[in-house]
C-alpha cells in the first residue's frame, strides 16, 4: 500500500507513521506537512534515511497544485487526512486558521482525491462534532452534529463535506471520529502534556471551570489501529466513532498525573473556565468493534505511565518544541484567565 499521510509531523500522524512503517513492511508512505508550530519534522527525522518507505514533502493542504501534482502521478492507494488546526483553545483567539485548513484545506484534498481517482481517502474527525453530553449516554455515529467551537464547527464542516461528496460523486471517504488522544509527541498545549511540564517545574495548574468536564481518553496507538482499521476493512461514506471506554474528569487526570510525577495537590489553581466548555464526551464504538474488530488495549492507568516515561526520556523534545510564537500564545491566553 502506497500511502499519502497529512499532518504526520504532529502527535497522531507521528505516532501513525510510526506504527504503520513498523506493522507493514510492505507499506510506502509520502508525509505531506506544513510544519505549522504543532508540526515537527525531526519527529520522524530517523525514517528519511529510508527514501523507499518513507519521504517528507513540506506544504500545504490548501495548495491546489501541489496537492494535484502529488496525487496525480498515480502512485497513491489511499490519503490519510490528519491534518489540521487541532487546539481548541487557539480556534477560541482565532477560527480563521481553522476554517482554512479544517475545511477548505480538506475539500481541497478530497476534490484533487477524486480527479486523481484514488481509490480509498480515510478523513480522520472527532467526537467534538457531536457536541456535549449530560451526564448519561454516548455518542453513536447518528447523533446530530451540534459543534460548540469554532474548532468542533470545522471540523463538522469536513464531516459534511466528506459525505456529500460520498453521496454525490460516489468518493471512497471514510471518516474516523475519536475520543480525546494522549501518548508520546502530543504537543505540550494539551491538558497532559501540559500539565506534566507545569507540574515538573513547580508552576501552577490552569483547572478550567470547576474541574468536572469529563473526556474519554484514548491511547494514541489504540486511536491509530483504528484508523488503520477503517482503511483496510472500513465501509465507504462510513463514519467509525473511536474511544478509549476510559471516562475521566479533568480534576481527576490532573490529581493522578500529579500524584504519578510526586508533586503536591497545592499546584492546582481553578482559573476562568474556556468559552463554550463541552461538560462531557463518551463514545459508543460499538460498529468499530462490530465491522472492524476495534477494541481499545491500553487502560488509563497504564497509558499515562508510558506516557509520563516518554515525556520524562524526551526532556530535549519538550524544550524544543516550545517555540516563541507558543510561548507568546499560551502567555497571553493564560493570563486572561486568571
Ligand atoms: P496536531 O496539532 O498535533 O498536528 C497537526 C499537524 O497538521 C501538524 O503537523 C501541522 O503542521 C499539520 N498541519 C496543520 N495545517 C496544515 C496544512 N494546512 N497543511 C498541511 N499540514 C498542516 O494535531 P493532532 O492532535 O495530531 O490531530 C491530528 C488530527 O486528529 C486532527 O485532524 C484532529 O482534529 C484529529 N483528532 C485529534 C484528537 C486528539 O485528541 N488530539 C482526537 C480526535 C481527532
Ligand atoms: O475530543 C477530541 C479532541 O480532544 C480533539 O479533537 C482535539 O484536537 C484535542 O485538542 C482534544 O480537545 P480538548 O479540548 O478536549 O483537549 P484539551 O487537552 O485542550 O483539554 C482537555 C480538557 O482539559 C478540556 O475539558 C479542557 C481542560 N483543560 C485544558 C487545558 C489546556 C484545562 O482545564 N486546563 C487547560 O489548561
Amino acid at each position: 500500500m502506497k500511502l499519502l499521510v497529512t499532518g504526520g509531523c504532529g502527535f497522531i500522524g507521528t505516532n501513525f507513521i510510526r506504527l504503520m512503517l513498523d506493522k507493514h513492511p510492505d507499506w510506502s508512505i509520502v508525509n505531506l506537512d506544513k510544519l505549522t508550530y504543532a508540526g515537527n519534522r525531526l519527529n520522524l527525522m530517523d525514517l528519511e534515511e529510508n527514501e523507499e518507505r518513507y519521504e517528507f514533502v513540506h506544504g500545504d493542504i490548501c495548495d491546489r497544485s501541489l496537492v494535484m501534482d502529488l496525487l496525480s502521478g498515480n502512485y497513491f492507494d489511499a490519503v490519510v487526512n490528519f491534518a489540521a488546526e487541532s487546539h481548541v483553545d487557539r480556534s477560541i483567539n482565532d477560527p480563521s486558521p481553522f476554517v482554512t485548513t479544517n475545511i477548505q484545506g480538506a475539500q481541497n484534498l478530497m476534490e484533487c482525491a477524486r480527479q486523481s481517482k484514488i481509490g480509498r481517502f480515510v478523513h480522520v474527525s472527532t467526537d467534538e462534532v457531536y457536541g456535549s453530553l449530560g451526564k448519561s449516554g454516548k455518542f453513536v455515529e447518528t447523533t446530530p452534529l451540534a459543534p460548540n467551537s469554532p474548532y468542533s464547527a470545522s471540523k463538522a464542516g469536513a464531516d459534511l463535506m466528506a459525505r456529500a461528496y460520498f453521496e454525490t460523486y460516489d468518493f471512497p471517504v471514510l471518516v474516523t471520529r475519536c475520543s480525546n488522544n494522549y501518548g508520546p509527541y502530543q504537543f505540550p498545549e494539551k491538558l497532559i502534556p501540559l500539565m506534566f511540564i507545569n507540574a515538573k517545574s513547580d508552576k501552577s495548574l490552569p483547572v478550567y471551570g470547576d474541574g468536572m468536564n469529563v473526556r474519554d481518553w484514548i491511547y494514541v496507538d489504540d486511536h491509530c489501529v483504528g484508523v488503520e482499521l477503517t482503511l483496510t476493512k472500513g465501509r465507504e461514506g462510513q463514519a467509525y466513532n473511536f474511544g478509549g471506554d476510559a471516562e475521566e474528569t479533568n480534576i481527576n487526570v490532573i490529581k493522578t498525573l500529579l500524584s504519578a510525577v510526586g508533586k503536591p495537590e497545592s499546584l492546582i489553581t481553578y482559573v476562568t473556565d474556556r468559552p463554550g466548555h463541552d461538560k462531557r464526551y463518551a463514545m459508543d464504538f460499538s460498529l468499530a468493534e462490530r465491522e472492524l474488530g476495534f477494541a481499545p488495549s491500553v487502560d488509563f492507568k497504564t497509558g499515562l505511565e508510558k506516557t509520563i516515561k516518554w515525556y520524562e526520556a524526551n526532556a530535549t523534545w519538550l524544550e524544543q518544541v516550545q517555540s516563541g510564537e507558543y510561548r507568546t500564545f499560551m502567555d497571553t491566553w493564560y493570563e486572561e484567565r486568571t
